[in-house]
């Protein structure tokens, strides 16, 4: 039999969507489909649907959704053509040539090329690495303590101290200049041609969760500045926006259910050498959104181990809000006083740092602790402290935890514990406001779902039983619902019924033309059938039904007084027995 999907169909069927997407989300299983918190938006509590039967995600609270491709289109910040090859890769599907538009083609092979230079330029760095003779470099590691495991693993190179390295030897490759210069990797000179970025330094590739490589990390072997020299924005690289090392570690992180956080490439491979696997780093910015979306897919919990120093503590007060924003619980690690966890570990060893770990408190302790201390004892110091910490309590959902850290708030400040709980509460109420209406417009929500009740369940009897489109798609039964994105997808669904003579959804879906209708199309896909097989043909006759009695309605109004016309409505009403009997 010849083949006749698409690859888009041949990789959809399979690539099983629960797989692809469990490999990012912590998803558990609810009724048929499966949930987890959404890595496209904060949120404290799942609302992110993935339905293996329908092989498509939606979450209900940012109404992000689609199928496979989408997902990974998402997720991963690439074009259609990529997320299909890396798909049909993974599923081990041949593709050609990708179907998009001209210009959505031209920047998938232009990030096509940025990762092939990007590799080549990866391999260069390692082979000038593995040169001997004298090589600084290797001195330089070997003086880090880094084994050649991670070394290789890595991928840790050395960018030559000449201008022209990389540069020749991308020319020799047949690279083209300009390309190679939007990689980030070289420089135009102003009198023309082109000089290495990288220059006398160790290089760290910095990896997407695929593994490739989107940028670098060069360190000096000395004290010049700056120490650390990065791949500056490109199509590819995006400061703040990926964790370092978390594709070699979210197995580990997901087996043990906790991310620890390091900030630099030295804290990430010394750790990873001495066998904690289940470590990122920021690289040197301060947690972002991004990080912590990306991070709580694999762990619900994580310990970020600041330096000791005043940048490290500005760091950890920073990212209580953040922590709190994404629902992902976190303690706070301070190292003593001048270590990072690269000299702490390779001076104590694992087990100590572990012992540290332990001990971490939640990082809203530590938050406190830090503000008191740095407030100083003066009134005015305390009702700062007081004032900035209030509104971050206030978004504590657990009541018994926000009354906890009150009375430590009391004790340590020297203010009354009921004195504090009332600021709290008008705090709270402050916040809550926004939350009072929120609960008003679902209120009101549910109470139009309830008006339009006729509108969700003849949508839900159409998504969920086909064989109902055939029993009504002669009525224009969607010309009665009271809602016009509903309608419209309707209309649309025998629209497509009477052109293709059979039913197919995924079209369906690709010919809604607004997104607003394609989530309400969505949510109706993912929800729970409301009728039983057996409960189809009475639903189909009654939805008949209701359409026979609205245009007879409408025909008697029609006809106003006019006895002819009236005449023709009474036939048709007789027909219509005749027919039903
Ligand atoms: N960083 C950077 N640019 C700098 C300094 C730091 O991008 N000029 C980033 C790097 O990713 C670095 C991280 O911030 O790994 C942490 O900085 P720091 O603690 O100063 O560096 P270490 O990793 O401790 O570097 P090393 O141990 O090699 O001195
Ligand atoms: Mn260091």
């Amino acid at each position: 039999m010849p083949n006749t999907l698409s690859p888009k169909e041949e990789i959809k069927r399979a690539a099983d969507i629960v797989q692809v997407i469990g490999q990012y989300v912590q998803l558990k299983k609810a009724g048929k489909n499966f949930m987890g918190l959404c890595p496209f938006h904060a949120e404290k509590s799942p609302s992110f649907t993935v339905s293996p039967d329908r092989q498509m995600f939606h979450c209900f609270g940012c109404k992000k959704g689609g199928d496979v491709f989408d997902f990974w289109m998402a997720y991963h910040g690439v074009p259609f053509p990529e997320a299909l090859k890396d798909l049909a890769d993974r599923y081990n599907i041949p593709i050609k040539e990708a179907f998009s538009s001209g210009e959505e083609k031209e920047r998938g092979r232009i990030r096509e090329t940025l990762f092939k230079i990007n590799e080549i330029a990866a391999q260069y760095f390692q082979e000038a690495l593995g040169q001997s003779g004298g090589n600084p470099a290797v001195d330089y590691l070997k003086k880090r303590a880094l084994s050649q495991e991670i070394i290789s693993e890595f991928r840790l190179g050395y960018a030559p101290d000449a201008w022209d390295g990389l540069t020749n030897f991308l020319k020799s490759r047949r690279i083209d200049s300009q390309m190679a210069a939007q990689a980030g990797l070289i420089i135009p000179k102003k009198g023309g041609g082109y000089y290495d970025r990288f220059r006398g330094r160790v290089m760290f590739p910095i990896f997407n969760l695929k593994g490739q490589v989107i940028g670098f990390g060069g360190r000096v072997l000395n004290d010049a500045l700056p120490k650390y020299l990065n791949t500056p924005e490109t199509l590819l690289f995006h400061k703040g926006e990926f964790p370092y090392g978390l594709h070699a570690s979210y197995k580990a992180i997901r087996e043990r259910g906790v991310t620890v956080i390091v900030e630099g490439y030295m804290d990430l491979l010394a750790l990873r050498k001495h066998g904690l696997q289940e470590v990122v780093a920021t690289l040197g910015t301060a947690l972002t959104h991004d990080h912590i979306r990306k991070i709580k897919g694999y762990a619900g919990e994580a310990i970020v181990v600041f330096d000791s120093d005043e940048a490290g503590r500005v760091a950890a007060l920073r990212s209580l809000p953040l922590f709190l924003n994404e629902g992902l619980s976190a303690r706070a690690v301070v190292l003593p006083h001048g270590h990072d966890p690269d000299s702490f570990v390779n001076k104590n060893g694992l087990p100590p740092f572990l012992a540290l770990l332990e001990k971490g408190a939640p990082l809203f302790d530590f938050f406190l602790d830090q503000k008191l201390t740095g407030g100083g004892n003066s009134i005015e110091g305390k009702v700062t402290v007081l004032k900035e910490i209030l509104p971050i309590l206030a978004q504590l959902q657990n009541r018994a935890q926000r009354s906890l850290y009150a009375g430590r708030l009391s004790e340590r400040i020297g203010i009354k514990e009921d004195v504090i709980l009332s600021e709290l509460k008008a705090a709270a109420a402050g916040l809550s406001e926004g939350g009072l209406q929120k609960n008003l417009r679902e209120r009101g929500a549910a109470f139009e779902a309830k008006q339009r009740i006729g509108d969700v369940q003849l949508l839900n009897l159409l998504v969920h039983h086909p064989m109902a489109v055939t029993g009504l798609v002669e009525t224009d039964c969607w010309k009665l619902l009271s809602d016009a994105t509903t309608s419209r997808i309707i209309e649309k669904m025998f629209e497509n019924y009477r052109k293709e003579g059979r039913f197919s959804l995924e079209r369906l879906e690709e010919s809604l033309e607004n997104e607003e209708v394609r989530i309400r199309f969505r949510e109706a896909l993912v929800a729970e059938s409301i009728y039983s097989d057996q409960e189809v043909k009475q639903a189909v006759r009654e939805i008949e039904e209701k359409v026979c009695q609205t245009r007879l309605t409408n025909s008697i109004k029609a006809a106003g007084g006019d006895p002819k016309a009236l005449n023709r409505v009474l036939l048709e009403l007789k027909e219509r027995d005749a027919r039903s009997h």
